[in-house]
């Protein structure tokens, strides 16, 4: 599957990104030339969804690496410690942005060890980000089939009522997108009768960017209002839930955009199974409990107003950007790790 839309696109000099914003009715590109420039992209949500946000910030730590070195060719750790800091503090939630800048730490400070030539160092930094854009290509294709053979099996010849949360498709990650990828190839086997679509106030990701590559690709659809998928399940027209994942902790519990606990705690009380599609990037092997999730609170604008509409008065706002499924929600994590291709979550 070719996806039709990209959130980014490299160019010689500075990297595009597709102003999510402002999608599906404008189209526009922004340009950034620098490690500001991402990271300003990043917060405003310019470009957004986990594994997009660590490619875009594996290529903004290129910029912020080679400007620190014009600056000064021996530089201090501590400014090189700086980059990476800068860039994790776009966002707090999604891991893979930590995961991506880690990565990219760790071979500038083996180049910088190795006194490698500037040429060089902007060689193999460009280099890993480019691999780090590939293999998340690559993991989605493989976790989008693991997840629609997995779902395939279950449903032998059914056509399928998928209900999905937020944008996790090709917007959202550098290939066909983690949840929304194992609903693509679900369609293209022709197991999908309809796909229904939370609005997901307030960034309104499911309008905007999810109904909109559905339409793209041609999947039937539902656009749903969030508060709407309890009563979906009710009355029987829900066959499972899947959403991707921001952040997966090692006992399997799940980060993801606000909304995404309630539709599971839901899923559970309906006896739907409720499932999960991430890369290996989403996982933190280092934190054991949803409970440590930092869970970032975005400005209060984004709900009192629609694309710059106030629709309500000016009042305090609360706005917690993503909330945690805990494991025991969870039927199965289909992802990409060379071990297994999904994992219950309750192991
Ligand atoms: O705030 P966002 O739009 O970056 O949040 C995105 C999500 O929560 C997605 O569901 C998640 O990143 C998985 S995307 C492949």
């Amino acid at each position: 599957v070719i996806p039709a839309i990209v959130p980014f696109r490299i160019k010689k000099k500075s990297i595009e990104i597709l102003n999510q914003r402002l999608l599906p009715h404008t189209v526009d590109w922004v340009s950034c030339k620098s490690m500001k420039d991402v990271f300003v992209s990043i917060r405003e949500m310019h470009v957004r969804g986990a594994p997009a946000i660590g490619i875009v910030a594996a290529y903004g730590y290129v910029f912020g690496a080679l400007k620190l070195m014009k600056k000064n060719f021996s530089p201090k750790l501590d400014e090189v410690t700086a980059l990476k800091e800068y860039l994790d503090s776009a966002r707090p939630t999604a891991v893979n942005l930590m995961w991506a800048t880690t990565r990219m730490e760790q071979i500038f400070t083996k180049l910088l060890a190795e006194k490698a030539d500037m040429g060089a160092i902007k060689e193999t930094l460009f280099l890993e980000a480019a691999a780090i854009h590939r293999e998340d290509e690559e993991s989605c294709s493989r976790m989008s089939h693991a997840g629609a053979d997995y779902i395939a099996s279950k449903w032998p010849g059914k056509k399928l009522r998928i209900l999905t949360h937020c944008n996790t498709g090709a917007l959202a990650t550098g290939g066909i997108g983690t949840a929304l990828g194992v609903i693509r190839i679900l369609h293209q086997r022709g197991l999908v009768e309809v796909i229904y679509a939370d609005e997901t106030r307030p960034y309104l990701q499911g309008a905007r960017l999810t109904a909109y590559e559905l339409k793209v690709e041609k999947i039937p659809m539902y656009l749903i209002a969030d508060s709407m998928a309890g009563f979906l399940m009710k009355q029987g027209k829900v066959d499972l839930v899947i959403t991707g994942a921001d952040r997966i902790t090692k006992r399997g519990d799940v980060a993801n955009k606000i909304g995404t606990f309630p539709l599971s705690v839901l899923a559970k009380e309906h006896g739907i199974p409720f499932y999960v599609a991430a890369p290996e990037s989403t996982f933190d092997r280092e934190m054991e409990h949803g409970d440590s999730i930092p869970i970032e609170e975005r400005p209060a604008y984004e709900v009192l107003e629609i694309q710059g509409k106030k629709v309500a008065p000016d009042v305090p706002v609360l706005n917690y950007s993503f909330d945690v499924t805990p494991a025991e929600n969870i039927e199965a994590i289909f992802h990409d790790g060379s071990d297994k291709v999904f994992r219950s979550a309750k192991l």
